[in-house]
């Protein structure tokens, strides 16, 4: 029997385990695999002792329907900037690829499958440059990788908001109110762009478009003008204004990024001080979006992404990121893959779009 590792790496996302689904029942159907889960991305292959489990069919039997990761995952386990401590308690970060890559091969494994979205598809390179016969599968629900048109986990993010953002217009209307309800999306404003034509709202705020607050303010103006209106916004996390600063809370020292959230309170601030009359009300969707059962389209999606990384690794096609464009299965070198980011084309078809419809984005 030969011997395949899965590993979930960075956020988690609804669909990871309809991944891992589709993955060990399309392999087990050969009769030629055993197939691995290492705990916490690649921690659990580092971890002394190793922490890798054995999938079974009653451990993945159902768990499409899951969200989360069965195999648990991590975003502070990079073995390329792994964090230690020095002699003066100070963090310094090492690179540990090399020891990980002679690990999985001491450990005996044939294949490995990571599934994870631009920081675990730039580990899934350098382990396949050293030689790890790899296959990377795209994982976020941000929805920015450019080498797949989408990722699973996506719609499900997309529906959780849209839902949440119905409840607020009837809520906004009843009390004339403005409602600024703020979605994930650090670098790329998909989630927000998508929620707000689902929605109809009247202002999206996305990091692509960095916003004045007089153009914002007009817009709400204006629905007051013809009598007692309401407004409803959706801002993604990592929007700014003109000249100013993404909003974030914290640097942790294991990881490169600032934790964003909070943004919806601060343009409220920003609209109370450029003179915005109407109540204004905030609500932070934070996690929820990333909680809880994948909705069907992701399903399917990370199904058959699974099946596809498991035809990668029968094929012995490593180096290769299973992806989705054209409305194909297909795969791109992970070179290919970790080259580019998705973000939203401010002149693009959605964007113009969504202004024919009237939307503000606040330039
Ligand atoms: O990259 C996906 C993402 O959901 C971002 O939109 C968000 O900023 C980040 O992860 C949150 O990460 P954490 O779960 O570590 O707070």
């Amino acid at each position: 029997m030969k011997k395949l590792l899965i590993c979930t790496g960075g956020g988690d996302c609804p669909g990871l385990n309809a991944v891992i689904r589709g993955i060990f029942k399309s392999a087990k159907k050969t009769k030629e695999w055993e197939i691995y889960g290492s705990i916490e991305a690649f921690n659990g292959v580092m971890a002394e002792p190793t922490q890798i489990i054995k999938l079974t069919k009653s451990k993945v039997g159902g768990i499409h329907v899951k969200g989360g990761t069965i195999l648990k995952t991590t975003n502070k386990g990079n073995p390329l900037q792994f964090p230690v401590q020095d002699e003066n308690g100070n963090i310094v970060f090492e690179d540990r690829t090399d020891s990980l890559a002679k690990k999985i091969k001491s450990l005996g494994f044939d294949a490995v499958i990571n599934i994870g979205g631009d920081g675990s598809q730039k580990i899934s390179k350098a382990l396949f440059d050293l030689g790890v016969p790899i296959i990377g599968v795209p994982k976020t629900i941000d929805n920015d990788l450019s080498a797949t048109d989408t990722t699973f986990g996506f719609q499900t993010a997309v529906q959780i908001a849209t839902d949440s953002f119905d409840k607020l217009v009837t809520t906004a209307e009843s009390h004339h109110r403005v409602m600024i309800m703020e979605v994930m999306g650090r670098d790329a404003g998909w989630i927000a762009l998508h929620t707000a034509i689902a929605g109809g709202a009247e202002v999206c705020l996305i990091p692509e478009i960095p916003y004045d607050i007089e153009k914002v303010k007009e817009k709400i103006d204006s629905r007051y003008e013809k009598g007692r209106g309401f407004v409803n916004i959706v801002i993604a996390e990592g929007a700014k204004a003109k000249n100013g600063q993404v909003f974030g809370t914290e640097r942790e020292m294991v990881s490169e990024h600032l934790r964003l959230g909070g943004v919806a309170f601060q343009l409220s601030a920003e609209l109370k001080a450029a003179g915005c009359k109407p109540e204004i009300r905030e609500t932070v969707l934070g996690h929820i979006q990333r909680g809880g059962t994948p909705v069907g389209y992701d399903r399917v999606l990370a199904t058959m992404f699974g099946v596809k990384a498991f035809e990668l690794v029968r094929d012995g096609k490593f180096g290769q990121m299973v992806s989705f464009k054209n409305n194909d299965y297909c795969s791109v070198s992970l070179e290919e893959a970790v080259k580019d980011y998705n973000v939203v084309d401010k002149e693009g078809f959605l964007v113009q779009g969504a202004k024919a419809m009237g939307m503000s984005f606040g330039d």
